[in-house]
């Protein structure tokens, strides 16, 4: 648990326009200031922010929230690590949970470590920049390589491209003569020890560099690939293990690609750093690289938090691609959506794309996108012949691969196609596949950290589920929150010293019931604070609340509607005097509102009432309830009227 007064310090220092404006081109417009949603795809900007207020709100795809929520929805993070990532932004110390004094030792050095080999990483990918750009053999070199291969001098510097010299200690010196230490650049991977000798010596050398970034873009590790094939070194020399760079964990050029990710709802898996950097050149921002290896759990645990959707795109040769197929097979097994784009023998997304253009390669993928499973089937139906033995097992390897999938519908669907392509009895397939998910369910050990994990994505979808409903919820209840917050502490009348005294006094005197869950949530909580008399109604205790679920519902309801024009501002402000002025009216009709619809609720149980009596026979009972109608219908039409009286007043 963190404590609230973490939470508060947190909220307090995060600015709504720093945090916004960091991910949204933002323009001054009026009191506020407007961008085009990150959230979803528009021309013309309808994402609002309120400096003010703290908040901001989508008028075209209705996401709000304060910085807390925006940090969860746009970096795909939990609360609690939400919470975390603003800290870091604003130098919050971060509480420590309690640990035995091994531990917090341990940590510490930990910590220590990570940070101190950061430092020497931001040396090192400035070095190799430094030299790429201004260094003669650099430039001779290594920068030409780069023109050679298409790269433009935007995506060189976009992607942070570098190059190591020819040389066995320039980088060690240049690092130790800026004050890093040598054992630290050995853990690093940066300079290499001869057990021998003793003598260090560069890591890279004659090598274009690579500069592999965490997820929030920090230099983490390194890769550096030779320039011309040589067999006695491997072509590309990559930083070992660290404090910091965790193989297994990490995917190449997510950082730049986590955005395009969320926003189209998918992610292309390509296999190589070149790939990666000139798909993005020809404007696929979307995509992300294993970095030669077979997928692991980690990354793929990574690319679920930004999509369900991945599309694989392999090299075309064919014995290349079965020995990938099981790595695909786990993204099955991970839920996600696998669709397959393969190239022509011979080339990679990277050849084919520096080849066709931008244009082509785009409408490649959509042409050549596959389903995967179908693929699969197709591919492994091909070696198959008449031989009845590895029919067989193709289909058994068939199911094996359905089976993986976690949604039931999904599954059926692919039997049913896959039972067409190896042209045998559905129903066969799916005793099969319903065997093997019996099997598997066994097999499979609670995971703690998949059990987190599955705890996060319920939270986020909790919160799409919340934004949805915002969307189309109950509108009236919405309308009395904003009354409450917005003029609660006001004075009402002699009877009723405040808005929010007259206002609970109403809905306990109509009944009305409220039934969306967070309104009334956060009702109830205002009611609580109300038992002490010298508490106010402040819109801020709410807007950073330490529910995430009701600071987009109160951030929501408090956004105003974005000015239409300067000009025409000026003319409404002419026709309607603004809301507050008049806050009693908009308090009265906003109950009368609520107290129609409660009445409509009323009419429509006892509608279902009479039904049923006159089913049973009860004349009695129909009769009571038919007057009970007429008593209600009465009521709703004095409230209308009423309700027209208060517009018009
Ligand atoms: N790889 C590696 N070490 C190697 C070979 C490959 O780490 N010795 C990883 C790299 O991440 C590389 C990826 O596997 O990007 C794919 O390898 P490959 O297709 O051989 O390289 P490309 O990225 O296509 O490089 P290039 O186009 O420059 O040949
Ligand atoms: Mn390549």
């Amino acid at each position: 648990m963190i404590p609230a007064s973490k939470i508060a310090e947190i909220n307090n220092a995060a600015r709504v326009e720093e945090v916004v404006g960091e991910y949204v081109n933002l323009k001054k417009r009026g009191s506020n200031l407007i961008g085009i949603c990150p959230f979803h795809d528009e021309k013309t900007p309808s994402f609002s922010v309120s400096p003010a207020k703290g908040i901001y709100k989508c008028f075209g795809c209705g996401k709000a929230g304060n910085p807390v929520n925006f940090i969860m929805d746009i970096e795909q993070l939990g609360y609690i690590d939400a919470l975390k990532f603003l800290a870091e932004k604003y130098r919050i110390e971060w509480p420590k949970q309690e640990q035995t004094p091994e531990q917090i030792t341990e940590e510490k050095r930990r910590q220590d470590e990570r940070e101190r080999l950061q430092i020497v990483n931001n040396f090192a990918e400035r070095y190799f920049e430094d030299v790429l750009w201004n260094d003669d053999e650099g430039k001779l070199i290594g920068l030409s390589y780069f023109e050679e291969r298409g790269f433009r001098p935007e995506t060189i510097k976009k992607f942070k491209l570098g190059f190591a010299k020819d040389s066995w200690d320039h980088f060690t010196n240049a690092a130790t003569g800026a004050g890093h230490n040598l054992e630290l650049l050995i853990n690093g991977g940066l300079v290499k020890r001869n057990d021998e000798n003793n003598k260090t010596y560069d890591a890279y050398r004659n090598r274009v560099m690579f500069t592999i970034h965490s997820i929030s873009g920090k230099p983490i590790a390194f890769a550096g690939r030779y320039l011309v094939k040589d067999v006695k070194s491997p072509k590309y020399v990559n930083s070992p293990e660290t404090v910091l760079y965790h193989k297994s964990n990490e995917l190449y050029g997510l950082f730049f690609a986590k955005q395009s990710i969320s926003k189209n709802n998918l992610v292309y898996l390509v296999e190589g750093y070149t790939d990666v950097i000139t798909l993005h050149q020809a404007g696929i921002e979307n995509v992300v690289a294993s970095s030669g290896t077979s997928l692991t759990e980690g990354q793929i645990k990574l690319l679920k938090r930004f999509t369900e959707n991945v599309c694989v795109l392999y090299d075309g040769d064919a014995a290349g691609i079965k020995a990938s197929l099981r790595g695909t097979d786990m993204l099955l097994e991970a839920g996600l959506n696998v669709k397959i784009v393969l190239f022509p023998d011979g080339e990679d997304p990277d050849s084919y794309c520096q080849k066709v253009g931008g244009e082509q390669f785009g409408n490649y993928l959509s042409d050549a996108k596959q389903d995967f499973v179908l693929f699969k089937t197709n591919l492994l139906m091909q070696d198959v012949g008449n031989d009845p033995v590895k029919r067989a097992e193709c289909i058994k390897e068939v199911v094996n691969s359905i089976s993986k999938i976690p949604d039931v519908f999904k599954r059926s669907v692919f039997l049913h196609e896959a039972a067409k392509i190896l042209n045998t009895d559905e129903q066969l397939l799916i005793n099969e596949a319903n065997k093997n998910v019996r099997d598997n369910n066994k097999k499979q050990p609670v995971d703690q950290q998949q059990l987190a994990t599955i705890n996060r994505l319920e939270a986020q979808e909790q919160l799409l589920n919340v934004a949805e409903e915002l969307k189309n919820n109950d509108i009236q209840e919405k309308d009395l929150l904003r009354v409450i917050l917005n003029y609660g502490s006001k004075p009402y009348n002699e009877n009723f010293t405040t808005v929010a005294s007259y206002i609970f006094h109403e809905l306990n005197a109509e009944d009305v019931i409220l039934t969306h869950p967070i309104v009334s949530k956060v009702i109830n909580e205002i009611l609580e604070k109300l038992q002490d008399p010298l508490y106010e109604i402040s819109t801020a205790d709410f807007i950073n609340h330490s529910d995430p679920l009701v600071t987009v519902l109160v951030a929501d309801v408090l956004a105003a509607e974005p000015e239409i024009s300067p000009n025409w501002s000026k003319k409404i402000d002419e026709i309607i005097e603004p809301i507050g002025h008049n806050y009693k009216q908009d308090v009265d009709s906003c109950l009368i509102r609520l107290q129609l619809r409660n009445i409509d609720r009323l009419i429509e149980e006892n509608r279902k009432v009479i039904a049923d009596e006159e089913q049973n026979g009860n004349i009695d009972q129909v009769e009571i309830h038919t007057e009970v109608h007429m008593h209600l219908i009465k009521k709703r039409a004095d409230l209308a009227h009423k309700t027209l009286t208060t517009i018009l007043k």
